[in-house]
């Protein structure tokens, strides 16, 4: 119908039109209402000057012209409502999953990526998928937010028109790790975006390299530091081999992290509790075994 307008568009006019009635009413209304304080103070007019009680076109005019703001701000509200609501034609359909505490986004082609990479200047509609509680998907620099609730599936679409990096929220609180489910949308040039969809991903051959894809594919990084520092869950860094107090069906042991224990850490993660932290880590059973090698041979390497 007509032509197509951004989501940031949509929304930036909707509330720039709210806003500025806003404002020139706040304006007029205070200064009318000091002007008659000063106007009409019992030692400037100790008699009233007039006995109407009412005057009906004052009262059609204050009543029809508010009348057809607040019609004007339903209008551009409503169409920029819709604006969000209708997804153009060409949109590239991209998979968002959100699990405690990161994202992860599938393409078409099987690709994955823990960064939102889209083409600058082509609509993109972004599915929206929980895989356990509550998050919520927002995008401040493109007006979009949405929860993604889990057993329901959600949309939104946006067109980003500049390259950059735009901050990506999780804005619904889903836990401890919710302040570290941040990322990022990477808006590419086409071209650099087909050269980026299209380059093999998840193939390392080198065990080890193919374990740091998978952690910060599957979220890893966003609760488990490499550094050393603590987060909501420990830091990766000296873990392997290490040994450590464990809370185990009530009751305290000292393990040593070695293969069996990562897998079971990362298979059955509340089965052992790492004192001192919440048993807040999601279970990884999708992981093949092949994979959760990888990410071993990966951690090996954190000394
Ligand atoms: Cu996910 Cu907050």
């Amino acid at each position: 119908m007509q032509p197509l307008q951004t989501t940031t568009q949509a929304v930036d006019t909707a509330f720039y039109v709210i806003f500025g009635i806003s404002s020139i009413m706040l304006a007029g209304i205070a200064i009318a209402m000091v002007w008659f304080v000063w106007r009409y103070n019992r030692k400037r007019q100790p008699v009233p000057l007039s006995q109407k009680d009412h005057n009906l076109w004052l009262e059609i005019t204050w009543t029809v012209i508010p009348t057809l703001l607040v019609m004007l701000m339903f209008w551009y509200g409503w169409e920029g409502y819709l604006s969000l609501r209708r997804i153009p034609d060409d949109a590239m359909h991209i998979k968002a999953s959100a699990r405690m505490w990161s994202w992860l986004f599938t393409y078409d082609n099987g690709k994955s990526a823990d960064k939102l990479y889209v083409p600058v200047g082509q609509p993109v509609k972004i599915e929206l998928v929980a895989e356990d509680v509550l998050h919520s998907f927002y995008v401040p620099a493109f007006r979009v937010k949405r929860d993604t609730v889990p057993g329901m599936t959600n949309w939104v679409w946006f067109t980003a028109e500049k390259p950059g990096s735009y901050d990506l929220f999780c804005a619904e609180y889903c836990g401890v790790g919710h302040s570290a489910m941040v990322t990022t949308v990477e808006a590419l040039p086409a071209a650099e975006f087909q050269a980026w969809l299209n380059a093999a991903a998840g193939t390392a051959a080198d065990p080890v390299a193919r374990g740091a894809e998978l952690a910060q594919q599957q979220g890893c990084l966003g609760c488990h530091s490499t550094d050393g520092s603590r987060r909501v869950g420990p830091t990766f860094k000296g873990l392997f081999s290490q040994s450590r107090e464990v809370v185990r069906a009530g009751r305290e042991v000292t393990v040593t992290a070695d293969e069996a224990y990562l897998i079971r850490a990362i298979r059955e993660p509340t089965a052992e509790i790492v004192e001192d932290y919440p048993p807040a880590m999601p279970p990884y059973g999708q992981l093949s075994d092949a994979d959760l090698q990888a990410l071993i041979a990966w951690l090996e390497t954190l000394k």
